[in-house]
């Protein structure tokens, strides 16, 4: 399964890549505006930025809801560096620009994805990348995992090629979940990601390794 970080913030992007597990990024109008990035050109800029910082892809979103729109904020996104992925949303005029997208070799992540049937029209038009907001799905007491299996089975069936991308990621099990469902991608904050590393027993035995050594060799 590869590892996306969830942010627009490139102190923890600097350190998910630090760790050398990182995939890629994801990024969405929410997290650019929680940085204080505003402004088209800061915004443009910014997923440059990122984009130099990762040797993966980097999801930017397009504003736009109409197919017109979106064609042309994609093209413009995706001219800013071979990384991005431009990433649209599960509407009728998102699923077309898709097409459009993948015919013209653009690479698409289908975002605000909720429903298996959702999952099925964003394959259908090609999309690179499909996005099952799970912590969204749980907070609504479904369960967001579900979906993720419901997905790669469907995809399984039919050969597929549109990678399953877990978004709204909000623990560390829930990327632990995410790969047992067969999920391609988890996107995850930053302390989801640190979150895999804990475990007590690896401190205890760490400091009776370390503790042992000092005793024999001072
Ligand atoms: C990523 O692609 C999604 O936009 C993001 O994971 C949504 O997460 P949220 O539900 O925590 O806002």
């Amino acid at each position: 399964m590869k590892f996306f970080i969830d942010t627009a913030n490139l102190e923890h992007i600097k350190e998910a890549e630090s760790l050398g597990i990182l995939d890629g990024v994801t990024t969405n109008p929410t997290l650019m505006a929680k940085e204080g990035i505003k402004g088209q050109n800061n915004i443009l800029k910014h997923y440059v930025t990122i984009c130099e910082m990762v040797n993966g892809p980097v999801s930017a979103e397009v504003i736009s809801t109409d197919f017109d729109g979106m064609v042309a904020e994609g093209n413009n996104l995706a001219a800013l560096h071979p990384n991005i992925v431009v990433k649209v949303p599960m509407i009728k005029d998102g699923i077309k620009a898709i097409k459009y997208f993948t015919d013209n070799g653009i690479k698409t992540n289908c975002t605000l994805v909720f429903s298996a049937a959702q999952a099925i029209l964003a394959a259908k038009a090609g999309a690179t990348m499909v996005s099952p907001f799970i912590g969204r799905i749980d907070d609504g007491n479904w369960d967001g995992v579900q979906l993720i299996e419901q997905i790669v089975h469907i995809y399984g069936i039919y050969g597929f090629p549109t990678e399953v991308l877990a978004a709204s990621i909000r623990s560390s099990l829930h990327i632990v979940k995410c790969a047992e469902a067969g999920a391609d991608i988890a996107t995850c904050p930053l302390s989801s990601i640190l979150g895999l590393f804990k475990h007590p027993l690896t401190d205890i035995g760490l400091e009776q390794f370390l503790a042992d050594y000092k005793k024999v060799n001072g």
